[in-house]
């Protein structure tokens, strides 16, 4: 693949920008200019120096008026989740009886779930999300639809069959054996390929036995470099469920520490109701936690303490959680949590969302060695975003000061319309 300089504006973090939005935790250019090498970033800087000592054979690819970014990360969403979106009416228990579960059913036939792993995918690079943390169901093939649909496009994915042995249709459960060889088998078949990861995926403390959830903490040892991907203290009811059936616990994180399934490359979604013990814990395991304010406010969940999370040093990352939230795109995604984080004076400005959407998720998802930023070496998966192409975006672009006012918009305004082209190592692809 030849080399190709992308121009136009640039904006990528450094670091975490903090409520305060620290400057020194980003790095703009105006009229700047993206080197990519063979799908990976070679420099980033000014257009004006970096075209003059790019040396030959580089293909000058002219953007100027739009902005890049890195790729949008999504640390927890559930793909078969997407035909039941902004279904009415219920909470959390609820929400599963009688819509998520009569809905992941119907991946038990291989070809629907193919099907849907397609529409999925295509729906994620349209966002202008490049790399995702997937529930797939507790069908393996539902796990082969998406990774096979994910490799065609050279998608950076995690994802993983779902445990659950209780508590949910009988049509839905495994069991510890067969939920733990169906998971290595896939492991396997698939951790490692190309830009693929496994997810060991129980769904919740709620569905899973005592035998499986340990049999899942004993495959989690045997491969540390898969990862673990679960729910976490979302709803009060679910939480007062948990220490029901396991009536020695500490607390909710306590059921799966007990089971070794609190550790590096563990990903716990939403993490509503903590205290401060597990922040502690969940920092001194080097778990992550995905921030999934669409869902907690259309479950009517709660508000997350991200200054909580962050102050105690755990890695955060924002989470769609399609279909409990209501949209795939990024955008709305820090939309909603700039709202719910107002209600609690915590603050999300422009480059602190940024954050949390790109090098905030690829530390979450252990993949800041190789995503998030554009640093030389790191995997060249961008978003070419479009400001003008909405009568209101457009408008507002016009009278921002500076890139962060720029980005801000977006985040309130925003959707997919803004995305004007999606590259996955270096590659258009949407
Ligand atoms: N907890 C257990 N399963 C689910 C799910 O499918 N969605 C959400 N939001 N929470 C869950
Ligand atoms: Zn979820």
């Amino acid at each position: 693949m030849a080399r190709q300089a992308f121009r136009c504006s640039i904006l990528h973090c450094l670091d975490d920008p903090g409520p305060q939005a620290d400057n020194s935790a980003f790095e703009y250019f105006d009229d700047g200019v993206l080197l990519i090498n063979d799908g990976y970033v070679e420099r980033v800087g000014p257009a004006e120096t970096l075209l003059a000592d790019a040396g030959d054979g580089v293909e000058v690819v002219d953007h100027r008026g739009k902005l890049i970014v890195p790729g949008f990360i999504d640390c927890h969403v559930h793909y078969p989740q997407v035909e039941i979106i902004a279904s009415y009416g219920e909470q959390l228990l609820d929400w599963l009886d009688r819509y998520a579960f009569p809905a992941e059913a119907r991946f038990s036939d291989e070809a629907y779930a193919a099907e849907v792993a397609e529409f999925f995918v295509d729906e994620l690079l349209k966002n202008g999300t490049t790399t995702a943390m997937v529930f797939a169901t507790v069908h393996p093939q539902s796990v082969d639809a998406l990774f096979d649909a994910a490799a065609r496009r050279n998608v950076r994915l995690i994802a993983g069959k779902v445990l659950m042995d209780r508590n949910c249709p009988e049509n839905l459960r495994d069991t510890a054996e067969s939920g733990y060889q169906d998971s290595k088998a896939l492991l396997l078949r698939w951790h490692g390929k190309g830009r693929l990861s496994y997810a060991i995926t129980p769904r919740f403390a709620v569905t899973s036995s005592e035998d499986q959830l340990r049999s899942a903490g004993k495959l989690g040892r045997e491969f540390p470099e898969a990862y673990v991907h679960t729910h976490l203290a979302e709803n009060l009811d679910e939480v007062s469920r948990v220490a029901r059936q396991f009536p020695w616990s500490k607390s909710y994180l306590d059921v799966y520490d007990q089971f070794g399934l609190v550790r590096e490359r563990s990903v716990f979604a939403h993490c509503l109701h903590l205290d401060a013990r597990d922040r502690q814990a969940l920092a001194a395991n080097s778990a992550a936690i995905a921030f999934c304010p669409s869902s907690n406010l259309f479950l009517g969940s709660g508000l997350f303490d991200l200054d909580g999370a962050a102050g105690a040093g755990i890695a955060v990352g924002v989470g769609s959680d399609v279909g409990g939230g209501t949209s795939l795109n990024t955008f709305r995604t820090l939309h909603d949590a700039y709202k719910m984080l107002q209600f609690d004076q915590q603050f999300l400005p422009a480059l602190r969302g940024l954050y949390l959407a790109t090098l905030g998720g690829a530390r979450a998802l252990s993949l800041d060695h190789c995503l998030g930023n554009f640093e030389a070496g790191k995997e060249a998966d961008f978003v070419l975003l479009d400001d003008t192409s909405t009568s209101m975006t457009r408008l507002r672009a016009a009278h921002a000061r500076d890139v962060a006012e720029r980005f801000f918009a977006l985040m309130m305004l925003g959707d997919d319309r803004a995305v004007a082209q999606t590259y996955v190592m270096g590659e258009a692809v949407s």
